[in-house]
């Protein structure tokens, strides 16, 4: 089975360079909504090249990240050391029951089975503490061109190298934690289940990201299985996608050649009981 943490391993450097520009959007954004408090000691999950830990230091009492990918971890240490990064599994977290006062996430969710992840986070927060999330809402307008595009000049399975294959078939299985939190309505119904009360969940779009063309492009095309299947493809066939690819943002973007990328997310706040 294809390996999440070396995924994120290897796209460690590239993600500070090419996706944090904008995911510090999304985050600075997620931190004001937060409201910190403090006097708190704040874990931060799936935290990645610690973009979330860096938002925080200076308004709380403590911030730790964990993340399973120590490469990301050390890209995290090398931007800030006042932030304690321990590496570990969400599923199985290292830390003391009751060792937190809030818990936070910023799409570090979406590769996790929650029914192992929510009993962990219950067990690290104190009685009364806060968990705050986001994870992706529905589909953008620029996600759904990307799928339609990558389906239309991909290689064919038989003629993918075994690691792209073995990526898809991994990806086609429902996602565990999209499978069992699509609406707010899931979140709210099911968050009690884990020592959860007072759940707001909302779905909407709070970050508008202005971006010009190449620029979203850069982005989109960082992530990982993205760039496999890019890598994958005969180089005409990598020509028309990327002519495909402008043509179809650029049907979008303002006189001045901006896009805007302004995705849903579902915001998440709950106390623990
Ligand atoms: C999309 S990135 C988000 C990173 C960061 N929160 C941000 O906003 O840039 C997801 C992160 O979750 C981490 N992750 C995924 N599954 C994990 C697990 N089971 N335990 C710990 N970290 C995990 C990945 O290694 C990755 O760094």
């Amino acid at each position: 089975m294809p390996s999440l943490q070396a995924l994120f391993d290897e796209v460690a450097e590239r993600y500070e360079a090419r996706i944090i520009p904008v995911f510090a959007q999304f985050a600075a954004n997620f931190v004001a909504w937060v409201k910190p408090q403090v006097d708190s000691r704040v874990l931060d999950l799936g935290t990645g090249t610690g973009i979330v830990p860096r938002l925080l230091v200076g308004q709380v009492q403590q911030v730790t990240g964990v993340d399973f990918a120590g490469v990301m971890l050390e890209v995290a240490r090398g931007i800030d050391n006042r932030v304690g990064y321990v590496q570990g599994d969400a599923h199985q977290l290292p830390f003391a029951d009751n060792s937190f006062d809030m818990v936070t996430a910023s799409f570090g969710f979406n590769g996790t089975n929650p029914r192992r992840v929510l009993p962990e986070i219950a067990r690290v927060l104190r009685s009364g503490g806060r968990l705050c999330f986001q994870e992706w809402g529905g589909l953008h307008w620029v996600d759904d061109v990307l799928r339609e595009l990558f389906e239309a000049y991909g290689v064919d399975d038989d003629e993918a190298p075994a690691e792209l294959v073995a990526w898809r078939d991994y990806l086609a299985v429902e996602n565990m934690w999209y499978r069992d939190f699509q609406t707010e309505a899931d979140y709210r119904e099911d968050l009690p289940r884990y020592g959860f009360q007072k759940i707001k969940a909302r779905e909407y779009a709070p970050v508008a990201v202005p971006n010009t063309l190449e620029g979203l492009i850069d982005y989109k095309l960082a992530w990982p299985m993205r760039e496999m299947e890019l890598a994958a493809m005969e180089e005409s066939a990598r020509g028309d996608f990327m002519d495909e690819l402008r043509r179809r943002l650029y049907e979008q973007a303002d006189g001045s050649g901006t896009v805007i990328y302004n995705p849903l997310i579902m915001r998440v706040q709950a106390i623990r009981r």
